[in-house]
């Protein structure tokens, strides 16, 4: 637009204003696109609009708004580069008024064939972006019957740069939002992780602390329950019931030493090993109970893993811990899958069970002291296993469902000593 002589011209700057006011004032781009388009529409009396963008990806245009009588058809369509007016003009980065389509090679009747729609006229105007054609506008059959004019070019080409810029800023926010959200899933998780470990080093700090208040009255109950009964006659109906006191004071006197010996596992005594012998060591004395319940066992591990920092016997435990609840999951037999291999600077074991498998609202509490569904086990199993995994800053992860079996996946860092060091 040169100057502001004719009516016209005023009438092009004014709604243009309009048109950039909405552009400015909303992220919601369909939105803004379709009042652009109306505004663009009004002003040079046309039947229909569209904006379309050439999609990086595949190389074809895509219509981002298509605003008309068969625009909800034309929305759905893909156009090849090259492909009709719309098409030469992304690809030559030049507009076009066609007076009559019909005497247009370039035109494509492709979509009025499927539609039913007659287009006569058309202006189409390419979007730029940094000297590039990221797409193009165009405004379809001037209402009166006439031809598009200059004066309808000047505006659209106004409006075509505020719609590039448009389009590309809401991209632009749609990969900031798209990160945004990434880092705001890890942020979660990681508060997730953390609120858990702190919640575990709790409950063992309160299980410690019961477990050694207990510990001597459990030790008289349990004595005093067997003076009593070398001192009942053979007959006596006693019998029954400190028969029952002594099983139970030592089933206690066995949580008791479990939880010590979980309490024992805050310090780890950290030396090279071989993980190879770890695993060897873990599985070896379960062969037997594995051929006795018919379980198939199959390992992969890698050949020559690089030495690990660990506390070996430690190791060695929370493995066994793992086994033994596959073991158990399996009492009619089944595969157990025992695989090692490195992967970024960690050494990742998989333990996995074709089991019973764990039910969903089961598996977030498992890690914690004294959950067990059964009634020979006290819970602590799975504490002590995290406990170990944290003390070598490894990370565990646990993929179960029920009656599918279980994964167990321990990540042990392979330059602790360094991290610790430093
Ligand atoms: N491989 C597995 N398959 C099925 N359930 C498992 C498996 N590992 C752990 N669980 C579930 O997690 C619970 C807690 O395990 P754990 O801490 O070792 O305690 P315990 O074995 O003494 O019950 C188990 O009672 C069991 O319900
Ligand atoms: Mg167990």
């Amino acid at each position: 637009m040169k100057g502001l002589s004719s009516d016209a011209d005023r009438r092009a700057l004014s709604a243009l204003l309009k048109s950039s006011a909405l552009i400015n004032s909303s992220l919601q781009i369909s939105d803004v696109l379709d009042s652009a388009m109306k505004v663009a529409e009004e002003f040079t009396e046309a039947e229909a609009s569209s904006v379309l963008e050439l999609d990086e990806e595949t190389g074809d245009i895509i219509f981002r708004l298509a605003r008309g009588k068969k625009g909800g058809f034309v929305r759905t369509k893909r156009l090849k580069l090259g492909e009709g007016i719309a098409g030469s003009v992304i690809q030559n980065g030049r507009p076009m008024i066609v007076e009559d389509v019909e005497k247009e090679r370039r035109f494509s009747n492709r979509f009025d064939k499927e539609t039913g729609f007659k287009t006569r006229s058309l202006i189409c105007v390419p979007l730029f972006i940094r000297e590039k054609t990221t797409g193009a506008l165009q405004v379809i059959n001037k209402k009166n019957g006439g031809p598009f004019t200059e004066e309808d070019l000047d505006l659209l080409t106004a409006l075509a740069q505020q719609i590039a810029v448009a389009l590309d800023n809401a991209k632009l926010y749609e990969r900031l939002e798209e990160n945004f959200k990434l880092t705001a899933e890890e942020l979660k998780a990681t508060q997730q992780k953390l609120i858990r470990s702190e919640r575990l080093a709790a409950l063992a700090n309160l299980v410690q602390g019961v477990s050694h208040e207990v510990r001597n009255p459990i030790m008289s109950i349990g004595g005093f329950a067997a003076r009593m009964k070398a001192g009942l006659g053979k007959k006596h109906k006693f019998h029954r019931y400190l028969d029952i006191i002594l099983q139970e004071t030592s089933k206690l006197e066995k949580l008791v030493k479990d939880v010590k010996e979980l309490a024992g596992m805050h310090t780890a005594y950290l030396q090279p090993a071989n993980m190879n012998n770890l695993l060897f060591t873990a599985i070896e004395n379960f062969s037997p109970a594995l051929s006795q319940k018919s379980i198939h066992l199959e390992t992969d591990i890698e050949e020559g893993l690089p030495p690990v920092t660990v506390d070996k016997a430690q190791i060695v435990r929370a493995l066994k811990n793992i086994v033994q609840n596959s073991v158990e999951a399996m009492p009619s037999g089944g595969t157990l899958k025992l695989r090692a291999r490195e992967v970024d600077s960690h050494i990742q074991i998989v333990i996995e069970d074709s089991g019973i498998g764990i039910d969903e609202y089961e598996l977030d509490s498992i890690l914690e002291p004294f959950v067990t569904s059964k009634t020979t086990g006290a819970g602590l199993g799975l504490t002590m296993v995290y406990q170990i995994v944290m003390n070598h800053q490894g990370e565990i992860d646990i993929k179960s469902r029920g009656g599918r079996g279980t994964k167990v996946t321990l990540d042990l860092p392979l330059n602790l000593q360094s991290q610790m060091e430093g």
